[in-house]
């Protein structure tokens, strides 16, 4: 039975095409060199590179650095090294492909990169999150003799960012060899309209391209294949295309019983194009990923997908994978977004950037709505070095190519131009700029919806009162949700982003659970008040001062229904702007999830909220000083109340009060155990015990999944607990932790999630943070059995096995 389910994921994995392309389409992130050097040009083909490092893309050079304060990109960039760093690689093709058309797709290069195929130049692209290609064809040898690509990347001007960016070619990279007559780049378009229970139509617009110098007449076959495989639609169509141009061709079909796409059944189809030649000969081949799903927004009720009513309950989330980096790796991907899945999580705000495909196709699977943001800033900058410099010459062909790259996922529904733009203020430019830009976005897709994250709400709002769409998009702005129809009478509102909580997981500031703090008080004051040692107490009571806390926006925008949905900032701790604090802090506190991936206790709250999964979270941990006094905060669901006992005795039943989503008791402290019970109509739903924990005793390693592939890629994250005799974790262990890897595996990073640790990610020993830590194991490629081991002095050494296959 293990065997037909392991197959059949096998094929579901395999078979669907990972978004819209080639089926030529090749990977080409082995055998690159690499060198950091801002002074040298490396272009020619002349350059010796034998001694340079040897990698395998994708890659971060970032990361492997080593965190200082002197850094240009300062603590806000994560406090991690730039520089200019060059790749080259050489390849050679067969004989057979001197008549055909190659391709070289970057996924994204961070950031002004600068591409040559054999000493010729291709172009520089500033935007360090667009995907973008070039055609090699006509500088390449393929006769045996090596071609060789370079690639510089110049992230030296900084600050050019908000937050970390990471360097390098952080995303695939792509090879794609074709015949003369061809499917463009990005060349299909897919769109379901009229979608009913037993028919919907679909159009499929296909750009076919010519290379060669006559006019050629050929077949376009587009097939619709349901996740079964079945093909449940298809036509053809006799074309003639012209040299030098790329045609669209336009096709109609109908699906009939459509299987609609949603967040709890995201249901895939798959568009197959084959271009033909009029002699039968198959020229190109074509895969489209396709979702039948249709949406609409109410000024009133909010936002509905297929015609039911649907909160979105989103997190805001930067790019990078924690202690990978921002380096691409599908499973750190989707991990994230299992961890915010199983919280009731059905949406992303891919803040503030194009994401990696990766991403999209993860949220197409796994049933995500997503905010596809393409620009933080427009021509007006927000650090010194940023996009803006590049903004008049670039913007249009990013936005387009952004657009192109993304439409076909049936998981976005919104594309947003800017994040807090500064065009909202000021003179009229941010009009115009809004229109062209929303008015280029709808020219290449019409059936999303165009927004933009605004943290000016007010009436003077050069965005919003352009009218370029009829959603807005707030940032924070709580106190102005709920007047919102006065405002923007007629208009639909999407809380872009909220929230800004703040937290160090496992950390709490002995002082009442219902004591707000703002800190620092104004965006633009200085944090006076905040804890020496850079810590935040993770009772949901600290804020950025333009936020609120967790339980007040969630209430918000749970209990009002024209308040369609929201992004938090964020779902992840991400690394740079480590708000409220600087220096020697380097990663943000912001996250519901840390950034090793261990849930801060926030993250049950949304769970209570956002699912019908039994929750009963109770904290602090209870290991405090004798005549301490602490708040047990507890979040629950599925039940009516929830009774509190310290040591066998009752402290009181308590529900949950007029919109309150949590539960407290003020509790003298004693060592022993708190036990909860939560109970529905007198019968126990749950139990959770926490209890005092004595010296340490053992190590403990749990992996996410014990299994991995052989590939070279896939990761097993193993969570080292450090705990008592009896299996109680010590909350406030921060002991260093060495490890040791045998088999086939690798460390790929190591972190316990502190904001302000200053221990590489790159080595085999870490502190624990609050009794926790992190190792993430990388399969080398071949089978067999990874073993980790984990020490700290005067323990036993602990170990865990991965099995690689
Ligand atoms: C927002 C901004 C985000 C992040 C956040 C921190 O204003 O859009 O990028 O900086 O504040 O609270």
């Amino acid at each position: 039975m293990r065997k037909i389910a392991l197959y059949f994921f096998v094929f579901l994995y395999f078979y669907f095409p990972a978004h819209s392309q080639h089926g030529a389409r090749k990977n080409f992130d082995e055998g690159w060199k690499f060198r950091l050097d801002s002074v040298n040009n490396y272009s020619a083909t002349t350059v010796s590179d034998g001694d340079w490092r040897s990698l395998d893309l994708p890659h971060d050079w970032s990361i492997e650095g080593r965190f200082s304060k002197d850094h240009p990109a300062t603590y806000n960039g994560g406090a991690l090294p730039g520089g200019i760093g060059w790749y080259r690689k050489t390849f050679t093709l067969p004989a057979a492909d001197a008549d055909k058309q190659v391709y070289i797709s970057f996924d994204g290069i961070y950031c002004n990169s600068e591409v040559w195929i054999n000493g010729n130049y291709l172009g520089k692209r500033a935007h360090g999150y667009v995907s973008f290609q070039y055609d090699l064809t006509p500088w390449l040898h393929a006769d045996g003799k090596p071609n060789t690509i370079a690639v510089k990347v110049s992230n030296n001007l900084q600050p050019n960012s908000r937050w970390y960016s990471g360097s390098g070619i952080y995303r695939h990279v792509w090879l794609t060899t074709l015949n003369k007559s061809s499917i463009k780049h990005w060349g299909t378009f897919a769109i379901s309209r009229n979608i009913t229970k037993n028919n919907s139509d679909l159009q499929i617009e296909t750009k076919v391209q010519n290379a060669g110098s006559a006019r050629q007449k050929l077949v376009l076959l587009t097939t619709v294949y349901d996740q079964q495989h079945n093909k449940v639609a298809s036509e053809n169509k006799e074309i003639t295309a012209l040299p030098g141009v790329a045609m669209p061709v336009v096709q109609t079909m109908k699906i009939t019983n459509p299987h609609l796409w949603s967040v709890n059944d995201p249901y895939l189809y798959t568009v197959e194009s084959v271009l033909q030649s009029s002699e039968g000969r198959e020229l190109d081949k074509y895969q489209t990923t396709h979702g039948i799903r249709y949406f609409n927004m109410d000024k009133d009720k909010g936002f509905s997908l297929n015609g039911e009513h649907l909160k979105i309950r989103g997190v805001c989330n930067h790019h990078d994978l924690g202690a990978l980096g921002t380096a691409v790796n599908t499973r750190a991907i989707e991990r994230q977004l299992e961890l915010l899945k199983a919280m009731g999580c059905n949406a992303i705000r891919t803040s503030h950037n194009p994401p990696a495909p990766e991403l999209l196709d993860l949220c197409d699977k796994m049933g995500f709505i997503v905010m596809n943001e393409t620009f933080d800033m427009w021509r007006h900058s927000k650090t010194n070095y940023d996009y803006s410099l590049y903004w008049d010459e670039e913007h249009q062909r990013d936005i387009r190519d952004h657009i192109l790259r993304d439409r076909n996922h049936p998981s976005v529904i919104f594309w947003s131009i800017g994040n807090e733009i500064i065009e909202q203020w000021g003179d009229s430019t941010g009009m115009n700029m809004a229109l062209e830009l929303s008015g280029i976005v709808r020219a290449l897709d019409s059936t999303r919806i165009v927004v933009s994250g605004n943290n000016e709400a007010g009436p003077y709002n050069n965005l919003i009162r352009s009218g370029m769409s009829d959603v807005v998009g707030y940032n924070y702005n709580t106190a102005r949700w709920l007047s919102f129809h006065q405002d923007w009478p007629g208009k639909k509102l999407i809380i872009t982003e909220s929230t800004s909580a703040l937290e160090t997981r496992g950390h709490y500031d002995k002082i009442p659970f219902d004591t707000v703090r703002r800190w620092p008080l104004r965006w633009d004051l200085p944090l006076v008040d905040g804890n020496a040692d850079n810590t935040v107490s993770a009772y949901d009571h600290v804020s950025a001062p333009w936020g609120s806390t967790h339980e007040e926006s969630l209430k918000l925008m749970e209990n009002n229904e024209h308040v369609s949905g929201m992004f938090v900032w964020t779902g992840f701790d991400y690394l740079g702007e480590p708000t409220p604090y600087t220096w020697p802090s380097r990663s943000s506190y912001f996250g519901i999830i840390d950034l090793a991936g261990f849930p801060k206790d926030v993250y049950y709250l949304y769970q209570s909220v956002w699912t019908d999964k039994p929750v009963l979270h109770v904290y602090p941990h209870w290991n405090w000083k004798r005549g301490d006094t602490l708040d047990v905060v507890a979040y629950y669901n599925q039940a009516d109340e929830v009774e509190l006992f310290l040591n066998g005795k009752s402290l009181g039943k308590q529900r949950k009060e007029k919109d309150n989503m949590h539960v407290k008791w003020r509790v003298p402290y004693t060592s022993g155990t708190v036990k909860a019970i939560s109970r529905k109509a007198g019968k126990v739903v749950l139990t959770k015990e926490i209890k005092t924990a004595g010296a340490p005793a053992a190590l403990q390693l749990l992996a996410d999944r014990n299994t991995i592939a052989a590939d070279g890629k896939d990761l097993s994250y193993i969570t080292v607990k450090l705990v008592d005799k009896k299996g109680v974790l010590i909350p406030d262990a921060n002991q260093l932790v060495k490890f040791s890897v045998t088999g086939p595996g690798f460390i790929a990073g190591v972190d316990n999630g502190d904001p302000v640790s200053h221990e590489p990610f790159k080595a085999d020993q870490h502190k624990l943070m609050a009794g926790m830590g992190l190792v993430i194991l990388q399969s080398t490629g071949k089978p067999g059995l990874i073993r980790l081991s984990a020490s700290i002095p005067g323990l036993p050494e602990t170990s865990i096995e991965i099995e690689v296959r």
